[in-house]
């Protein structure tokens, strides 16, 4: 059997289904504001000395809107507003690590937005010392940015690399001039390719680039011409992103309807035909949406299943805990998840009257831990024994027994393949994953886990 005829049978079984893409679990909308600072801070407490910890910095601020954002972050030309924001920032870094009993040892550092490298020279610099003050960064891993390439010069990167960031994700999203002028997002491939040669000849050796596909006169072609030109310029990773349009949530959005977005069938010929392109090139396919060159240490955590996925994507990250600062955040512990306040005004305000911007949560149950492995593992591999992270988490398989009845009928529908307890995608479109996993999500809406019974 083809993998299209594979497709065909498999297809209208999980297209239509909206699914989180389990950057955790439980998933954000599970999040309720009766766990807040008071939880976090006991939780903050119980980190062990020498347990490794690893950072997100949230900065929400960008030039200009790129009318396909998803992100959380805001418009503006006012340096003021951004001051403003750094330092109530800078304040909640010292104010969270405070309620660590020691020095924290920090794994790794992820700067994410809206565009983190929107900040000055200056506010880059005294965020990194505080970090340095209060934070043991001896044997740090990784420091990753998100960066957008109109808003960088070579002076920037040299002082990220002073700083030690080793990593930056571009955004790049598709090379096309006619897309890229829809979407207001107006970046020559010369800026992409300049902004690539700055950061090697600066040291950043590891560079990732985001695409995206699912975008109004996007095609097939056009998305495997963008990931030609990619391919050229030989990014360490690139992520794939399939377009998520929310217009409910994000207003802006709604406008790209008048220029005809593309259709399911179409958005998956997108998916494959710059997966064709990629694999082409020597990249190897990461998780659902994600690629690495061999010997990128993403490749290499998959195959020796040493992968992990969290808010920022796919990761080697293993740290236990994940402290999330700036509006919006969302930190992990060993005891749940902790998200700060989204608004801006709100966020500055709490933390400068000195109190904890974190509004909601969830405290994770066991069960709650070994759905989240399981989704984990699907997420990251494609396939999970169930009965073995049943077996490793001391758990009874019983308890999935609803799980398993969705399983089947994913079965019947060829989307996996079941050996006992053992579940492997059958589907060659690996973003059909994510329905997979909602059989494990039992904070799923009924009538999503209904559709599959
Ligand atoms: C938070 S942005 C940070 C990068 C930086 N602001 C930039 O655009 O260059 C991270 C990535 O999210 C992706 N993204 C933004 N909006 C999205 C959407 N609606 N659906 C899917 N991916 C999206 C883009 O590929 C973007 O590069
Ligand atoms: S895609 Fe990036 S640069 Fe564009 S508005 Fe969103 S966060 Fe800002």
């Amino acid at each position: 059997m083809t993998e299209t005829d594979l497709a065909d049978k498999s297809l209208d079984f999980w297209l239509d289904r909206a699914v989180p893409r389990y950057t955790s679990y439980p998933p954000a909308p599970a999040f309720h504001e009766a766990v807040g600072a008071t939880a976090y801070a006991a939780s903050l407490a119980k980190i062990a000395p020498g347990d490794p910890v690893s950072l997100y910095l949230h900065i929400p601020f960008c030039r200009e809107l790129c009318l396909y954002c998803g992100c959380n972050t805001a418009i503006t030309h006012r340096n003021d507003r951004i001051g403003d924001y750094v330092k109530a920032l800078q304040k909640e870094i010292v104010q969270t690590l405070a309620l660590i009993p020691h020095r924290p040892k920090i794994a790794a550092v992820h700067w994410g937005g809206g565009t983190p490298n929107i900040l000055s020279d200056k506010a880059m610099r005294e965020i990194f010392s505080i970090l340095g003050e209060m934070c043991d960064l001896g044997t740090i891993r990784e420091i990753a940015m998100e960066m957008d390439p109109r808003r960088t010069n070579q002076q920037q990167i040299e002082l990220l690399a002073a700083c030690g960031v080793n990593r930056v994700s571009l955004g790049v999203q598709d090379f096309n001039p006619d897309v890229q002028k829809l979407v207001h997002r107006i970046q020559p491939a010369e800026l992409v390719e300049k902004t690539v040669a700055t950061l090697r000849t600066a040291g950043i050796a590891h560079v990732n680039f985001d695409l995206i596909y699912g975008l109004p006169l996007q095609t097939p072609d056009s998305v495997a011409e963008t990931a030609r030109q990619v391919c050229t310029l030989r990014p360490s990773r690139v992520a794939l992103f399939s377009y998520a349009h929310v217009p409910q949530i994000k207003k802006h959005q709604a406008v790209l309807e008048e220029a005809g977005l593309p259709g399911k069938y179409a958005r998956l010929a997108m998916d494959d035909a710059a997966r064709v392109v990629l694999r082409a090139a020597g990249y190897r396919e990461i998780g659902m949406d994600h690629f690495a060159l061999p010997g990128d240490a993403l490749e290499q955590a998959t195959a020796s299943r040493n992968l992990h996925r969290n808010f920022q994507g796919y990761t080697t990250d293993a740290s236990p805990v994940l402290l999330g600062f700036g509006a919006s955040s969302i930190g992990s512990t060993a005891d749940g998840f902790f998200q700060n306040e989204r608004l801006l005004p709100a966020y500055q305000k709490t933390v400068g009257e000195g109190r904890s911007p974190v509004v909601r949560g969830v405290l994770t149950t066991p069960e709650d831990r070994v759905r989240g492995a399981i989704i984990e593992e699907l997420m990251c591999y494609l396939d999970c024994d169930v009965a073995a992270v049943c077996e490793r988490m001391n758990f009874s398989i019983d308890r999935f027994e609803k799980a398993f009845a969705l399983l089947h009928e994913m079965e019947r529908h060829q989307l996996i393949e079941l050996n006992g307890a053992k579940i492997r995608l059958l589907s060659p479109h690996r973003m059909s994953v994510r329905v997979v996993c909602n059989a494990f999500d039992a904070y799923a809406p009924a009538s999503v886990a209904s559709r599959a019974a």
